[in-house]
């Protein structure tokens, strides 16, 4: 047997290092967190979509009851941009978060698998990346790509 390996590479970012779209997008995501919907887990997930249009569009994550009727913020956003305009490429998302304290998480917050893959649909539909940044407290990873954050991924459709 031959042994591999699978690298995946990112930016850790302050701040300061984006520049004023960025620095938008960013904000959008953390304002988001205020929309969210989660009474039995107390985290607020927010994100935000810029789309090629210029537009950002926004999304929180919605719990249910029955529990898994609820939805994160990253499929939220995304699907709501689909919805609202079908067809257009996503530039890049930001997702922030707030823990159960209400304060913003020191570390950044991942997406789950279920809306990698998700956005990674939209991804492929582009044909061009989709920059994903994970904001922190204090800092920020910046992934180039969905695709990058799920190596070996379903999208043969
Ligand atoms: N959540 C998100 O909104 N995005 C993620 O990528 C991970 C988890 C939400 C789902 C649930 O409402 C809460 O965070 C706790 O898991």
């Amino acid at each position: 047997m031959e042994k591999r390996k699978i690298e995946i590479e990112y930016e850790l970012a302050q701040f300061d290092d984006f520049c004023s779209i960025g620095k938008q997008l960013i904000e959008e995501a953390r304002r988001a967190t205020e929309r969210s919907y989660a009474p039995y887990s107390h985290f607020c997930v927010g994100a935000a979509i810029r789309l090629d249009n210029g537009e950002i569009v926004t999304g929180a994550n919605q719990e249910n009851a029955a529990y898994p009727s609820g939805t994160c913020a990253e499929r939220s956003a995304c699907f709501y941009a689909g919805a609202q305009y079908p067809g257009v490429k996503f530039d890049a998302i930001a997702i922030a978060a707030r823990g159960t304290d209400g304060q913003f998480t020191p570390e950044p917050v991942a997406p789950c698998g279920a809306c990698r893959q998700s956005l990674l649909e939209y991804e492929k539909l582009a044909g061009r990346s989709v920059k994903v940044i994970l904001v922190g407290r204090d800092y920020c990873y910046v992934f180039p790509s969905v695709a990058s954050l799920l190596p070996l991924c379903f999208a043969d459709f």
